[in-house]
């Protein structure tokens, strides 16, 4: 229970015995959380990661082995080999599968046992199968879907791969293990206030001075979860920007170096992101950079710094010593170090944390969901295969007006964007960016 202490000095009367909201926060087989986790696709490792030998791979609580046949098929199964469990870790990838290294059984990536071969007339091998999950290899990251077999849902093909937008980028993929559970490094994307501070104030400016703002802030939910609107004032601009949560765990975020110098109409990521759990208390971010003229048109980014354990920005994974880490902390050390498992009692809420709370909100509900048999409904494709998302730039030039409260303006601008936004999804994908220029174009707030 949240407990005040209501004098100074009184550390000692600390109620000790604060729970962890397991609800929400477990991830392994059988839980809420991570029967919830199973009904979407998520990234296993990246494609550069599984060469000649199989790799021991541990996602939503369950150890399982990922290998690549010699042919270049990849698979995923069960760690402890159907026979008498030793681990195919040590097993040896064929033509068609893996072998296990004790005995030699044979298994193909489906889970199909193709030789017993210390029994080599058993036929009793072809009336079961050991455990294997479907994969999905894509843009250097292999994806698996860990649900109900009879309810595969398409792998989500988001409007912002660069096969489906209107701009060139170069799609960079990575991973970044954090330890600690998913849900706090989720809740770091809808609490964007912490961007003035982590980002600017405190360790300096690690993006573009203007995230120093203090934007004026919302949250509403769009049809695959929810976004946070932020609003600032830059000289004679209104910088909108919208950052995306697709439920249960991926987030798209926009431009990490933004200068709301000029003006635009539709600038979309610089990362697409998914909070991979590997157990309860340790995640691994796996993702893209996007690399391209629109988001990063100083070329500020390094795509030869982006992939395994390396990113191109400061403080988003372990490779720093700690003074370092302490003089100029980054959403690393500030994620990590709220615990293994956030205590959510512990907290003390404002109203810039409203979008926790939603997110939080949308998970518990998502997942009580799941409990009592309803469909998962996130990542509805509104054109066949690709999916319309809302994460976005964009920047007008409306100088404050006199006589008008500048920050009741620059909220109203906010509000009204987040209805654009919204509403754009439904277009044409190749009418989309036609579609917001226009309405940005007519959104002039000159009275309230
Ligand atoms: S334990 Fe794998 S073949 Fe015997
Ligand atoms: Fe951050």
């Amino acid at each position: 229970m949240k407990q005040w202490l209501k004098q100074p000095y009184h550390g000692y009367l600390r109620n000790r015995d604060l729970r962890e909201e397991t609800e929400i926060t477990e991830v392994g087989p059988g839980t809420g959380g991570g029967e919830y986790l199973r009904r979407t696709w998520q990234p296993v490792a990246l494609s550069e990661e599984v060469k000649d030998l199989p790799v021991l791979v541990k996602l939503l609580g369950e150890e399982l082995v990922l290998f690549r046949t010699l042919k270049g098929t990849v698979g995923l199964v069960e760690k402890h080999c159907s026979h008498r469990g030793a681990s195919l870790e040590f097993g040896v990838t064929t033509n068609d599968g893996i072998r296990c290294c004790y005995h030699g059984w044979h298994f193909a990536p489906d889970g199909t046992i193709l030789e017993t071969p210390n029994s080599p007339k058993n036929t009793n091998r072809t009336k079961f199968c050991h455990g294997a999950y479907p994969l999905h290899e894509f843009k250097g990251i292999i994806f698996t879907y860990m649900g109900p077999p009879d309810t595969v849902p398409d792998f989500p093909l988001l409007d912002t791969y660069d096969d489906y937008h209107d701009e060139d980028s170069q799609l960079v993929p990575y991973s970044l293990h954090y330890p600690c559970n998913w849900l706090q490094i989720a809740e770091n994307t809808q609490d964007p206030v912490h961007s003035c501070f982590l980002h600017t104030s405190i360790s300096g400016a690690q993006f573009d001075e203007s995230w120093g703002v203090i934007p004026v802030l919302d949250w509403i939910k769009t049809p695959l979860g929810m976004m946070n609107v932020n609003v600032r004032r830059w000289k004679d601009n209104v910088w909108l920007r919208t950052t995306e949560t697709i439920l249960p765990n991926y987030n798209q975020a926009g431009a990490f170096w933004e200068q709301p110098n000029d003006e635009k109409a539709f600038q979309r990521v610089a990362t697409t992101r998914f909070f991979r759990p590997i157990d309860d208390t340790h995640t691994q971010v796996m993702g893209w950079r996007f690399f391209n003229d629109s988001v990063d048109p100083d070329g500020k980014g390094d795509a030869t710094e982006v992939g395994k354990d390396k990113m191109d920005a400061v403080g988003q994974l372990d490779d720093r010593d700690r003074e370092s880490q302490q003089r100029e902390p980054g959403d690393y050390e500030a994620i990590v170090s709220q615990g293994p498992v956030a205590i959510h009692e512990r907290e003390t809420w404002v109203d810039t944390d409203r979008g926790v709370g939603m997110m939080r909100k949308l998970v518990r509900d998502g997942i009580r969901a799941v409990r009592d048999g309803e469909p998962f409904t996130s990542l509805p494709a509104a054109v066949p295969g690709v999916v319309p998302t809302f994460t976005q730039d964009s920047v007008i030039k409306r100088p404050p007006l006199d006589g008008l409260d500048d920050d009741k303006v620059i909220q109203e601008y906010g509000k009204q964007y987040a209805q654009i936004v919204i509403e754009s999804a439904k277009a044409n994908p190749e009418d989309r960016r036609a579609y917001l220029q226009e309405q940005l174009d007519s959104l002039y707030i000159d009275k309230l």
